[in-house]
């Protein structure tokens, strides 16, 4: 296994071109099984997690060509309904097969995906949202098995203890839009990756009202068709980039991405002192010339502070001098990265359901461990600030989330290399 290695302290220069976004790629990947025409979707990145569903749609019967980012899907010989434990277990996105199989196969088999470093990550309501819509589930063997002869539409709630779910929102909707009659979906995620399902969905025929907001309106249509879609950015990749930009203090231009999906970031950094601006032809600038003040950050659903950039604010606060909060409110235990972080000299502690950062001077090189996609992007901005050299180990969390992450850490002079774990 290779071994992550970076010089920190250098500031950085230059364009960071942002992906496809991962977290949009992957249902619109499950919602392909919802037709047998072929679709053809643009700017899928090129990750592990969207390999892992490529292999995932293959094993459902699907023939899937992908090159330079355009991943084209065609029906195959036989259409399955079993996504194996093996894949399933590897990337919980790989649960959202669940509502387009039953949609359109009214059967599906999906290996429950378990627990992760993040937090238990229960599916009871992508369960209870399919069953409101006719589907028998029953758990057996660490496998759903859902069936129903037909679904039906329905009036759902899918409010939880931490508020909306993105998954759970889209399992519903795929199975909603080949059902019988109406769907209203209350409390929907209003993620822009939901967002995006819903239009692509509504491009492939789906009739659906309220896209973007917490109340989908779903009437049912017999069958949806194959189109051509381009995924929208990688709102999590570009504000990482716009975090290591304002960390590093350093003159990065963000392209191809959407600062009105970072609001919530946009607004904790302004506080904070640092300007963050789209220019006319969209291009994402940020202004690094002020002393920083602390800021405290608690995360929310969308249009929240997201929890996908917790790990990489919590780094960026870490030499600001002062006291600032950082709270999960979609993930409480999502912390595993304070450890590495102090390891590196942060002077970070847990208390209760906050972290509290009290910033230091600097951040020194040390070895590291990659617990999550997220934490790992954390620990490398910390690193591209520390002094001295910092290995990061078990980087294929990194490979699961940031295309081409070192050729665009490189380009923009990054001092990055890889070796082999000894
Ligand atoms: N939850 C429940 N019951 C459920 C489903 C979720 O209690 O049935 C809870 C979760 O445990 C969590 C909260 O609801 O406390 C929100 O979880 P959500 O279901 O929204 O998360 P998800 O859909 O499984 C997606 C992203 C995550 C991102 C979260 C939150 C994908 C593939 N994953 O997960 O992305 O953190 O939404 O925004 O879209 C990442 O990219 O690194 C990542 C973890």
């Amino acid at each position: 296994m290779d071994v992550l290695m970076l010089k920190g302290g250098a500031s950085l220069k230059g364009d960071v071109n942002i992906s496809g976004s991962k977290n949009s790629s992957l249902p619109i990947m499950a919602a392909t099984l919802l037709t047998d025409d072929t679709v053809v979707l643009k700017r899928v990145p090129n990750l592990r997690d969207t390999r892992t569903m490529i292999k995932l749609l293959q094993s459902l019967g699907k023939e899937v060509d992908y090159k330079d980012n355009t991943l084209t899907v065609k029906a195959g010989k036989k259409a399955g309904y079993i996504a194996d434990y093996d894949l399933v277990s590897t990337m919980r996105g790989s649960f959202c097969v669940l509502g387009p199989l039953l949609g359109k196969l009214k059967k599906a088999k999906v290996s429950l995906p378990g627990g992760c470093v993040i937090g238990i990550r229960p599916v009871d309501l992508h369960i209870k949202g399919v069953e409101a819509l006719g589907a028998k589930i029953s758990v057996d063997g660490g496998y759903v098995l859902a069936t129903a002869p037909k679904l039906i539409g329905n009036e759902i709630f899918l409010g939880g203890v931490f508020g909306s779910s993105v998954l759970a929102t889209a399992n519903v909707l795929m199975a909603a839009v080949l059902a019988e009659g109406e769907t209203v979906i209350e409390f929907a995620a209003c993620e822009p990756e939901i967002e995006d399902l819903t239009e692509f969905l509504i491009e492939m025929g789906a009739n659906i009202e309220g896209k973007g907001s917490p109340r989908l309106k779903i009437k049912g249509v017999k069958k949806l068709k194959g189109i051509t879609y381009e995924i929208i950015p990688d709102r999590i990749e570009a504000g990482t980039y716009i975090l290591l930009a304002a960390a590093t203090r350093s003159d990065l231009t963000i392209k191809n991405a959407n600062l009105k999906h970072l609001f919530a970031l946009v607004d904790r950094l302004n506080q904070a002192g640092v300007k963050v601006y789209a220019e006319k032809n969209g291009d994402i600038k940020v202004s690094t010339s002020k002393k920083f003040k602390p800021v405290s950050v608690t995360t929310y659903p969308y249009p929240g502070f997201p929890t996908d950039l917790q790990a990489q604010f919590m780094a960026f606060m870490a030499t600001i001098e002062g006291v600032s909060i950082i709270s999960d409110k979609v993930y409480p235990d999502r912390f595993i990265h304070i450890a590495e972080m102090n390891r590196m000299g942060a002077d970070i502690r847990r208390e209760g359901t906050a972290a509290i950062v009290q910033g230091v001077k600097k951040l020194h090189g040390a070895p590291v461990m990659a617990s999550d996609l997220r934490a790992s992007a954390a620990l490398l901005i910390a690193g591209l600030m520390a002094k001295g050299t910092t290995e990061i180990h078990r980087i294929y969390h990194l490979e699961r989330g940031y295309e081409d992450l070192e050729d665009k850490l490189l380009k923009v002079g990054a001092k990055v290399w890889r070796e082999k774990e000894k």
